[in-house]
C-alpha cells in the first residue's frame, strides 16, 4: 500500500499563508510516500511567486512530483510567453516536464498540459500520448499506473461544468492503452472523484478520475481549501478529501474504489 498526497492549484500570489502552514503541518503528520502537485503553482507566473512556490515545495521531505498549470505560463510578458514558454517554471520548480516516479508498487508519470497560447483548457499532444505509452511499456505489469496532469481528462458521473483538456478523447485512449488506472488532475478547484462514465466510451469505468480542489489559494469555488489523500493498492483505492476547517485539515469525505473485472466500482 502506498499513500499519495495529491495537491493542486496553490496559486502563490493569491494564497493564504495560514492555510499553507497548516497544510505543511498536516502533510508532515500524515507522512505520505509521495506528494503530487497538479499545476497552477502561481497566480501570474511571476518570479517572486515561483520563488515562494519553490520555497514551499522544498519543505516537503518526501519525493515530490510536479506538473505546471495554465497559470504558470506568463500572461503579460510576450517574449517569455511565446518563446520562453515555461522557462520560469523550469528555472524555479522543475526542469523536467515529464517527471516520473516509480517504486515497487506504483508508477506515476506527470505531463504538461499547459500551453503558451490562450488555451485555458490546455491540451495533450500526440507526442505526449506516445511518450505516455512508451514510459509505461517499461513498467512491470503489477505496478499501479498513475498519470498526473493539470487539466481534467474526464469527469466522473454526476460532475457538472468540468471543462476537459484538449484532445481528451485521444488522451483517454492513450491512457487506457498504457494501462493507466488512475488520473490525478486539478484546474477547476473542486474536489471530485469517480470512474470515467459514459456508456459510449470504450474506456468506461476503467480509469479512476481524481480531481483536487485548491490546496491553499483564495480562489475558492464554493468549497474550502482541500487536498486528496490516496491510499492505493493494485485493485483498491481510498480517496480521502482533507479540507481546511478553519484550524487545520480534516477529513471531509472518503470514497473507496474497487477494481473489478477491469472497472472501478464504488465500494
Ligand atoms: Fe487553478
Ligand atoms: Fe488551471
Amino acid at each position: 500500500m502506498r499513500t499519495v498526497a495529491h495537491l493542486s492549484d496553490l496559486h502563490f500570489g493569491r494564497h493564504d499563508e495560514t492555510v499553507a502552514e497548516r497544510l505543511l503541518a498536516d502533510i508532515s503528520e500524515v507522512q505520505p510516500d509521495l506528494v503530487v502537485v497538479t499545476g497552477d503553482l502561481t497566480q501570474r507566473a511571476r518570479h517572486r511567486q515561483f520563488a515562494a512556490a519553490r520555497a514551499f515545495l522544498e519543505r516537503f521531505p518526501m519525493p515530490i512530483i510536479v506538473v505546471p498549470g495554465n497559470h504558470d505560463v506568463p500572461l503579460y510578458d510576450v517574449l517569455e510567453r511565446f518563446i520562453g514558454r515555461l522557462a520560469r517554471y523550469r528555472r524555479y520548480i522543475c526542469t523536467e516536464l515529464q517527471p516520473f516516479y516509480a517504486d515497487d508498487e506504483i508508477a506515476l508519470l506527470g505531463l504538461n498540459t499547459a500551453r503558451s497560447a490562450t488555451f485555458t483548457d490546455g491540451r495533450i499532444s500526440y507526442r505526449q500520448a506516445a511518450a505516455l505509452k512508451a514510459v509505461f511499456a517499461e513498467v512491470p505489469a503489477d505496478r499501479l499506473r498513475i498519470l498526473a496532469i493539470h487539466h481534467p481528462l474526464g469527469a466522473p458521473a454526476g460532475a457538472s461544468d468540468v471543462a476537459l483538456v484538449g484532445r481528451a478523447a485521444m488522451a483517454r485512449n492513450a491512457v487506457t492503452g498504457a494501462g493507466v488506472r488512475v488520473v490525478l488532475s486539478g484546474h477547476h478547484h473542486r474536489a471530485l472523484s469517480g470512474s470515467l462514465s459514459g456508456s459510449e466510451l470504450v474506456a468506461e469505468g476503467s480509469i479512476l478520475l481524481v480531481h483536487a480542489g485548491t490546496a491553499i489559494s483564495t480562489r475558492l469555488r464554493g468549497e474550502p481549501n482541500s487536498y486528496n489523500l490516496l491510499r492505493v493498492e493494485p485493485t483498491y483505492v481510498t480517496c480521502a478529501v482533507r479540507a481546511f476547517s478553519g484550524n487545520g485539515f480534516v477529513v471531509a469525505g472518503t470514497a473507496n474504489y474497487l477494481l473489478l473485472g477491469g472497472r472501478w466500482k464504488r465500494h
